[in-house]
């Protein structure tokens, strides 16, 4: 059934939002166990609950033809030396691909095939798009000073699986290492 009201819609690059559109805000709470440093996510925790990210939906269909599409914000700053970034999940419905495209700031993606653990790292910049392919858990890294933000396009059924092998345990962590983004095996952290 389709929401006739939401085919044609305007949406701010900058901030990441849709007229008419559903917003999901994550707060640091939300990200309990995604980042690799335990203690520097308790002591952030403790002076407060700040916003990470957010993504405005819209979700016109729900037939097996249809597409959702979602703009997301994800601020800048870290937890210990770890940018700040999104859940990350896999598709429920695990053929299901995604195309991202940036829009503002200064993003990478981080990609995990779920078959053979393999890991990418691609940027996700204005003007790039980054295609996510099925069966592979993404999360969106925010490595600048600014917000960044971007969209993506998606089968209306693919849903999110933030079950523990998407959410926790992404193989591989970015961190800032003298002001650039390293990627590292999360076994190979000495925490
Ligand atoms: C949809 C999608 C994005 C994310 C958004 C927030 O399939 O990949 O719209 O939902 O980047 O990230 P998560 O969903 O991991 O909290
Ligand atoms: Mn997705």
């Amino acid at each position: 059934m389709q929401h006739f009201e939401q085919l044609f819609t305007s949406f701010d690059p900058a901030k990441a939002e849709i007229a008419g559109a559903a917003t999901t805000q994550r707060f640091l709470s939300d990200l309990r166990g995604c980042f690799a440093d335990g203690n520097a996510y308790d002591a952030a925790l403790s002076s407060g609950n700040p916003p990470i990210y957010h993504v405005a939906s819209i979700e016109p269909g729900c037939d097996s033809g249809d597409l959702h599409l979602g703009i997301g914000l994800v601020l800048p700053g870290r937890i210990g030396s770890e940018y700040y970034m999104t859940k990350g999940h896999f598709h429920s419905w695990r053929e299901a691909a995604e195309v991202y495209i940036g829009l503002r700031g200064d993003g990478v993606m981080l990609l995990e095939n779920e078959s053979n653990g393999q890991c990418q790292l691609l940027p996700l910049q204005p003007n790039r798009i980054v295609y996510v392919p099925g069966h592979t858990a993404h999360r969106t890294i925010n490595i600048g000073a600014a917000p960044l933000t971007y969209l993506g396009i998606y089968p209306a059924k693919a849903g999110h699986d933030y079950g523990a092998s998407a959410a926790r345990s992404f193989r591989h962590v970015v961190i800032e290492r003298d002001g650039r983004p390293l990627m590292l095996e999360r076994s190979t952290l000495l925490l």
